[in-house]
């Protein structure tokens, strides 16, 4: 008789589109990095979007915007992160930075993996800026990304890359080291509250 085969839980990723511009274009590349990884049956999926977290800039001061408790509370559930980013002045936008000061132990001992897009780097001089953040935070970061480079034509009507083929194997490198990275910390951090 063989021993019956236990499926662990899914691994709980809160995607979070880091740009608040008016027009913007981060909400396409969130979607159509959700939908590859909605194809799996190993994560399960939350959105973070900072445009809707309306957040205190002075530190100290009470959060009462319901979308920055919502924010807040899906974050802490979070096993694992996907920061889908662009490239702003060779970094990451400011409004990513906030959200990320703003909240501590929601980041502490779980993994963080890149989406990023922008002119010519493909965004990844921003994300060589949020590594050391994360860092400072406990957080492992993934080194696997998904970069996009002047993606403004790449996508078709319906949302889907014209030509996607290497995103998507891309894609699949990054879900594959985040959930790996997902289930380790979660098993490390309900054996032994990390201690940060
Ligand atoms: C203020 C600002 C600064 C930018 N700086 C850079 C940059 O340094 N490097 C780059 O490749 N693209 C840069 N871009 C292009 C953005 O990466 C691109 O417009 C992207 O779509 C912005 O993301 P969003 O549309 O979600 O706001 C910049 C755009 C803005 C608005």
């Amino acid at each position: 008789m063989t021993a019956a085969t236990v499926q662990a839980p899914p691994i709980r990723v809160a995607v979070i589109i880091g740009s608040t511009r008016q027009g913007r274009f981060g909400p396409t590349v969130a979607r159509w990095f959700t939908r590859r990884a909605a194809e799996r049956d190993d994560v399960v999926l939350d959105v973070v979007d900072t445009a809707e977290a309306v957040m205190p800039h002075t530190f100290g001061t009470a959060a009462d915007d319901a979308g920055f408790a919502a924010a807040t509370a899906k974050l802490a559930a979070a096993d694992a992160f996907v920061v889908v980013t662009p490239e702003y002045n060779h970094s990451y936008p400011g409004t990513l930075k906030n959200l990320i000061d703003q909240h501590g132990a929601e980041w502490h001992a779980k993994p963080v993996a890149f989406v990023s897009y922008g002119g010519l780097s493909g965004g990844l001089r921003a994300v060589e800026h949020l590594r050391p953040v994360f860092a400072e935070l406990h957080a492992v970061t993934i080194r696997d990304t998904v970069s996009l480079h002047q993606p403004w034509s790449l996508f078709d009507d319906s949302g889907e890359l014209v030509d996607g083929q290497r995103a998507i194997a891309a894609a699949k490198t990054l879900l594959d080291q985040l959930t790996w990275w997902g289930a380790a910390l979660r098993d490390a951090r309900a054996a032994r509250p990390y201690g940060a």
